[in-house]
Order: C-alpha cells, then structure tokens, then sequence
C-alpha cells in the first residue's frame, strides 16, 4: 500500500504521525505491522540505523576510528548485518556475541572482546575458532567454517589475572593475541549509578598505578602482546566532558609508557555517547566530535589509531516498542492502562528510572505528538501509568503520564526502545519474547528478523 502523506515534522527520523495522526515506521503502518506480526513488538529502521552510524562516521572522520558496534545494545543478527556491511567492526561481550559478530560477517580481525569475567572457553573461543561456542563447523557469512575464522583483533584487558589467562590459553592453542589494557581513570560519567563505570569503586577497569607494570611485565611475550588502553565511562553519558577528561589522563599515561620504552598502537575511548530521549538533549554527534577530535588528533599524528564502541547511539532512535493495551483500569487514585509489553520486553524504566515517550500509535490528528516530551501542548489528555501484566510493582513503562484516552485493543508505541530494548527482554512470568522486524523504507517493506517466542520454547527444555 501506498505510504501515507506525513506530518511536516517527524518526531525522529524516519517515525512519523501521518496528517490523519497514524503512526508510520520509515513508511510503514505501525497499526499494521501490529496487525501481521502481533505484539508486544519491536520495528527496527534499516534506513536510521545506517544513518546513525553514518553520522557518528562522518562526525569523527578526521581521527578515523575503528568503529565497533557494542551489540550489547541490540544484538538481532541483520541488525549487525547492516552494520558490518556498512564497515562496521564488533564490540562484543560474552562468547554468545562473539559468535553472533562472525555471523554478521565481519572480519574477526574488527573485533573487539570486552568484559570483566571472560571465562576460559570464552576466551579460547575467541582466540580460534576451532573451539567456536556453536561448533567448529558451523558455516558463517561467507560460507566458511568457525574454524577458520582465526583470532579477535583486540582483548579489552580487566586484570593482570585475566592477562595471564589470555597468555596462557593463546600459548596453549599457538597464537599470539593482541590486548588493549582497561584502564580505570576514576572519571565520573554523571549518569546512572547502575551504567557508570570507570569510577575507582566499580568493577571495571585497571587502577592507573598498576598499568605500567603489567606493560612490563608483558613486554616482549610471544604470545600476549598489548598494544594499547581502553576506556569506558559509562552510558548514556550526556556530554563530551567527561570524554575530555579520562583523554588527558590516558594522554598522560600514554606519554609515561612511551617514555618508559614502550609506544602504544590503540587507544579505544569506549561507547556511552547519549542520546536525546526527549527529556533534556544530550550532545549530539558533531558535539562529541568537536571536542574529543582536537584531543584525539595528536594521538592520531603519532601512529594510534582510535577505537569507539557505540551502541546506544546506532540503534536506539531507529527502535519502536509496539504493545497492545489490554486493560484500562481505574485505580483509587489514578487510571492505569494495563498492556501487554512491560519490565519483561523493555526493563529500562523499571532498572534505571528512565523515561521512553509512550503515545497510542492511532490518535485524532489534533493529538499527534510534536516531540517526544512528557507534557504534550493540547486538550484532552488524562493522567496514567501505563504498566505490564507482570506481577511486580516495578512493572511499568511510564508513570504519571498526560496520554489521549485509550481503550483495550488499542495500540501503544514506546519510542527510542532501540538499545538496551530487545537486548534485555526476559521471559520473567513465562511471557515468550517479542517478535522483532525490520523495515527497509523506501517502499522496500518489512521483514521478521525475529519470530516471536512460543510458550512451548519455553516450557520444551525441561521435558525429559
Ligand atoms: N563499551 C563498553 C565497554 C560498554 O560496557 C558499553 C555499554 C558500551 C561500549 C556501549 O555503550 P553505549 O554506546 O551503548 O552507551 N543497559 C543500560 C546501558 C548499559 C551499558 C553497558 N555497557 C541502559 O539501558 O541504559
């Protein structure tokens, strides 16, 4: 069917309330995609995505990072399929990802393998692919298999004991793996408690003091070579200053080592960088750039090359949460508009506070929402709290919200539930996980990427 004339403004890129006050997806009708793949329901824009990662390139070209997607954020197979075909490396945490960036395709030598608790047959894993979590010969993208895929480009580096289990196990499958130290700087990011990480109390990260030594200590061993440091403050962080911050300190430990004989290759500065939810914008982009690129440059001109590992920043606007309203509930005190989507599909406003813009997909034209703000400039909305079917009173998505009367069946979006959506969803209360989709606009459609869950997958395993 023939996309629908938009309002002048959208309230993102590519997510729009026609002039009749429906919402579209790059073109799509959100209320049927509801309709074909049912809800709750995730809609990924193939067109945001790429330019979201087009845009973070071309901010920070004149320093040309390694750009890593952090799959953490929304790791959906051709979600990092786009992203590899647009040039982008992996940041991946744990051996299932791993296993799902050389899926993707891109080359092992993109990839960074970050976390604190890398267990041994992760890590082997990732040094070759002959010990591949999902079978040595498991064909990837290009039809090789696992085995052959070779070694990541970069370990993020905790600890000197996990050094010395990288050592160990690259020794014992005859390789020499390459490292980046993580280093703590005790900078604060100023966001969440739960996502700051590289202050002196988290878990993450080396202290300054015990850098150096650990570069000695390795300098020179056949089969763990560092070659540079790794940072990350937190996310999302709202500003380039904490950014400018742990660089001056990593500037000066750089120049330290190399004064002390041993020149780095790699600094990666991490991922976090924020994104406007709609409450309050954080910098945009060309922000960050226009701070970190002067402070990056001279690191540049001596022979590093910069790493970045952005999640949030990719897939966060490209992604809408669709759920069906089942109830509407009068409360004593206030309405509640009971759906079907809740801490199980989206955990965000329950683990961390945060605010996602919630507004039914089908309103009358004279409430499509201009923005994405909690309070919305019109006659006619009512206060409620809009929560799951899970038996918790954490269990919301928005609370105290000014919304347009809804009724059961009708539609509800979450917007910016991109990152951190899909990602985090569990099956708590055996609730099977949302389908996700992908639409190409342009008149290119939409397509399941993901098939939603069934309560017999949940339920199959633990028949004997
Ligand atoms: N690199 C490292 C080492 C990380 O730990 C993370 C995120 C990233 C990169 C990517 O950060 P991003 O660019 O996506 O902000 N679940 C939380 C966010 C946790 C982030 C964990 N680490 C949320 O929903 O806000």
């Amino acid at each position: 069917m023939p996309p629908t004339p938009y309002r002048s403004e959208a309230i993102l890129p590519f997510i729009e309330y026609d002039t009749a006050g429906r919402l579209h997806i790059d073109g799509t009708s959100a209320a049927e995609l509801a309709s074909e793949y049912g809800t709750p329901l995730y809609i990924y824009s193939a067109r945001a995505l790429r330019e979201n990662f087009a845009r973070l390139r071309a901010a920070f070209a004149p320093v040309d990072p390694l750009l890593c997607y952090a799959l953490k954020a929304c790791g959906n197979l051709s979600v990092i399929r786009e992203l590899a075909d647009a040039g982008a490396g992996m940041d991946v945490v744990s051996g299932g990802e791993l296993e799902r960036a050389w899926l993707s395709g891109v080359p092992m030598s993109k990839v960074v393998f970050a976390g604190v608790g890398k267990s041994e047959r992760e890590i082997l894993a990732a040094l070759d692919g002959r010990f591949s979590l999902i079978g040595a010969d498991r064909a990837g993208r290009d039809g090789g298999p696992a085995s052959e895929r070779g070694c990541v480009g970069l370990f993020n580096i905790e600890s000197q004991e996990e050094c010395e289990r990288i050592a160990m196990l690259a020794e014992r499958v005859g390789v020499q793996a390459k490292g980046c130290l993580r280093v703590n700087p005790d900078v604060d990011a100023h966001t969440h408690k739960y996502t700051t990480t590289g202050k002196s109390e988290n878990k993450f990260g080396i202290d300054i003091p015990h850098v150096a030594p650990l570069f000695r200590g390795f300098a020179g061993h056949p089969h763990l070579h560092l070659t540079g440091l790794h940072v990350h403050l937190g996310s999302p962080i709202a500003t380039a200053g904490p950014y400018a911050e742990a660089i001056g300190v990593l500037s000066t430990l750089i120049d330290q080592l190399r004064d002390h004989g041993t020149p780095l290759t790699v600094l990666n500065i991490g991922g976090g960088y924020g994104v406007d939810y709609g409450k309050g914008a954080p910098q945009t982009p060309e922000e960050f750039a226009s701070v970190l690129v002067p402070l990056l440059g001279p690191l540049v001109d001596r022979g590093m090359r910069i790493v970045m590992e952005p999640g949030r920043s990719i897939i966060c606007h490209a992604g809408v949460l669709l759920s069906r309203v089942e109830y509407v509930k009068q409360g004593r005190t206030k309405r509640f508009i009971v759906c079907d989507a809740g801490m199980h599909t989206l955990i965000r406003p329950s683990l961390y506070q945060a605010y996602h813009f919630v507004w039914p997909a089908n309103v009358r034209a004279e409430h499509a929402p201009r923005n994405m703000g909690e309070n919305q400039p019109m006659p006619g909305l009512s206060a409620c709290d809009v929560v799951g079917p899970i038996c918790e009173s954490s269990d919301f998505l928005a609370q105290n919200r000014a919304l347009p009367d809804v009724a059961a069946g009708d539609l509800l979006a979450v917007f910016c539930a991109g990152a951190y959506g899909m990602s985090m969803a569990s099956t708590y209360n055996d609730h099977p996980k949302p389908a996700e989709v992908m639409v190409e606009g342009g008149g290119g459609g939409a397509r399941e990427i993901r098939p939603r869950g069934t309560e017999w997958d949940l339920i199959a395993t633990e028949l004997m």
